[in-house]
């Protein structure tokens, strides 16, 4: 008899096209906190966390409680219809949380819609059309959000990048060989070269990288480009759909940086699960969208604000952003141990921010050169021994770990372990 997971697989390829793929073969049944089970009863310990969505684990009683609670009220309206209290309550806490002076917040569904309206209201403000972003940055998979987003495969296959006013710079990343200094220069070659900085509407950037492979924005190189900013009246937009809501250690990525963004895109962890992002900025650029410019039908649901509401109040309750500085810790201390063992599969470069946690697959030990599919391979024997992962990275070559940001030491260890197992299984 064929496995529920097999029966799954035949029915997926007849229904669903190959576009919409998905990284591991399995099937989930159920999910709670950390841990997910799949429709085999197989069990896993979750390094994934849904794409850095589940930071308060899958399913905590208090977000559950929060959405059922507001599913016995309405369940939808539409903003742009008549506007309900729990969007208004999202707003005010995203404008308390964000890193920006006067800040006003509106709410949409997902990351990419919350970083191409970042764009347009950049673009409104400025009466200007140039964007510029950065190589091996991920905004989105609709059309400018792809545009923008700085790497081809397999986001830009066949699909020529359309969008008139996107430039890509250089993103340092000093171990592959470009330095703080070569991106700035890069930039001035931009704006020498190709399109002056007065026609410049936003410069757009991860402070750190998520689908790109959790690579660092150096401090000083944010602040540089918060200079400039300021010099040529560019609004500089910090994308936190990945890095926002607690993961880094801080509520958001850019308050390591010591500047203020003037828009940060969120999504993702927001929800607790539901599908909710959002836009923050500075109250006189977003007051530049005329009314009616910004929203959406589903956008700020009901039930998904609700469930916000409660993962800010599990943040602050359940300490998750110091949480998540030790989860880095414990993370990185375990792949420093591990990469000084020659009989697992040789780790490069270990990075972290908080529990933005990610490491890379190399050649050879002590290299630094880039093992995509020693990666791929890893990531399958991982989840074999039972720890859900995703790589990532312009190089196809890091391990991120986003576990949920409350999971407990005996699972956080459990995972580790298993991760370790593989690491010595590809090895052999
Ligand atoms: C930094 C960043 N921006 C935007 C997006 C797009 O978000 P969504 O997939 O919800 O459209 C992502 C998704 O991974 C992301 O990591």
């Amino acid at each position: 008899m064929l496995s529920t997971t097999t029966t799954l697989q035949q029915r997926r390829e007849a229904a669903i096209p190959r576009g919409a793929a998905t990284k591991h073969p399995i099937f989930i049944s159920r999910a709670a906190g950390a841990e997910v089970w799949d429709v085999d009863g197989k069990h896993y310990i979750e390094f994934a966390s849904g794409i850095a969505v589940n930071s308060t684990g899958h399913l905590h009683p208090k977000v559950v409680a929060a959405m059922r609670d507001q599913l016995e009220r309405y369940a939808h309206v539409a903003f742009p219809v008549a506007a309900y209290e729990p969007y208004i309550a999202v707003c005010e806490k995203l404008n308390a949380a964000a890193p920006i002076s006067n800040a006003r917040s509106c709410l949409f569904t997902t990351g990419a819609e919350a970083t191409e309206n970042a764009v347009k209201v950049a673009r409104i403000h400025t009466g200007r059309l140039g964007i510029v972003t950065f190589t091996g940055s991920f905004h989105g998979r609709t059309s400018l959000a792809m545009a923008m987003t700085g790497t081809v495969a397999p986001l830009r296959s066949d699909v020529p990048p359309s969008h008139a006013g996107v430039y890509h710079v250089p993103f340092p990343i000093e171990h592959h060989g470009v330095a703080e200094s070569d991106s700035l220069k890069a930039l001035e070659q931009l704006f020498r070269s190709t399109i002056s900085p007065d026609q410049v509407a936003a410069i757009v950037i991860e402070p750190v990288q998520g689908e790109g492979g959790f690579y660092q924005a150096p401090v000083s190189f944010i602040q540089t480009l918060r200079k400039i900013c300021d010099t040529h009246g560019i609004c500089l937009v910090a994308d936190e759909v990945q890095s926002g809501f607690g993961r880094t250690g801080k509520f958001f990525a850019i308050e390591h940086y010591g500047v203020e963004a003037d828009l940060i895109p969120v999504a993702k962890a927001l929800g607790g699960g539901l599908p909710l992002a959002g836009l923050i900025g500075r109250e006189s650029i977003m007051n530049s969208a005329v009314p009616g410019a910004l929203g959406g039908t589903f956008a700020g649901n009901p039930v998904s604000c609700a469930a916000a509401l409660a993962v800010f109040e599990v943040i602050e309750e359940e300490n998750l952003l110091q949480r998540a500085a030790a989860i880095g810790e414990r993370i990185t201390s375990r792949l420093r141990d591990l990469k000084r063992r020659d009989y697992v599969l040789p780790i490069g470069d270990i990075r972290n921010l908080g529990a933005m946690a990610a490491f890379e697959i190399v050649t050879e030990h002590g290299g630094n050169t880039p093992d995509p599919e020693a990666t791929k391979a890893f990531a399958a024997r991982a989840r074999e021994e039972g720890v859900l992962l995703l790589p990532c990275g312009a190089f196809g070559n890091t391990i991120r770990l986003s576990t949920p940001l409350n999971i407990t030491d005996e699972l956080l260890n459990e995972g580790l372990e298993r991760l370790t197992k593989a690491l010595l299984q590809v090895a052999k």
